[in-house]
């Protein structure tokens, strides 16, 4: 990610739109090993290539959403020790990205069509949430990584039991949302008030079923 301490806002806005092309364009580059790469790839057979494709398309968007809300979030962060957490976090993000676009590729499918616009509506909520202040800031994300957490856990008990380079990517990325989601906690994140965890969750809720497919 980029060093924000020396740039100025207009640096800043092209390394946002960067960052978005990048995401939602480019090949994302991954700083750790994918953890699948050592677990056999086995023959699926059609239902369950297609019904792991459509879990990984789900989990990929997951990432771009996470990469659109932590760039949007730190875009107006406060505190800098704030924004240099926030993006410490998208280059884990973007590990995750990485490894769900090799993932896919390997399950002959491909990333979800809608991506441009599931970047923009995430970039824009970062960014609402951002304004409310570093204590929301830090709230938000532990909603959001507990709320992937909850959904990699499902995942990881409906893929395909052969599925083992799938299972292993979801599982370390289970771990790093965890993380993420503590140490958003420890630097005081605010608890959100009703409806947000809600709205939060039937807005996932509308991705995973849209991004299951298209
Ligand atoms: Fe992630
Ligand atoms: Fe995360």
């Amino acid at each position: 990610m980029t060093a924000t301490r020396s740039l100025t806002p207009l640096d800043r806005v092209l390394a946002d739109v960067q960052n978005a092309l990048d995401t939602v364009f480019g090949t994302p580059w991954a700083q750790r090993p994918n953890p699948g790469a050592n677990e056999p790839e086995v023959v699926l057979d059609e239902a369950e290539r297609r019904h792991a494709a459509g879990l990984m398309r789900i989990n990929h968007v997951g990432e771009v959403c996470a990469q659109a809300l932590y760039v949007g979030q730190a875009a107006v962060a406060r505190d800098a020790a704030t924004r240099a957490h926030l993006a410490h976090a998208a280059q884990e993000e973007t590990d995750h990205l990485a490894w769900c676009a090799q993932r896919l590729a390997e399950l002959d499918s491909r990333p979800s069509l809608l991506n441009p616009l599931w970047y923009a509506g995430s970039y824009a909520i970062g960014v609402a949430a951002g304004l409310r202040g570093d204590g929301w800031n830090l709230g938000f994300v532990v909603e959001t990584e507990r709320q992937v957490e909850a959904h990699l856990d499902e995942h990881l008990q409906t893929l395909p039991a052969a599925d083992a380079r799938s299972r292993a990517i979801l599982q370390v990325m289970k771990d790093d949302e965890a993380r993420h989601a503590d140490s958003a906690q420890a630097r005081g994140a605010r608890r959100l008030p009703p409806p947000v965890p809600s709205v939060m969750a039937l807005a996932s809720k509308l991705m995973k079923t849209v991004a299951y497919r298209i």
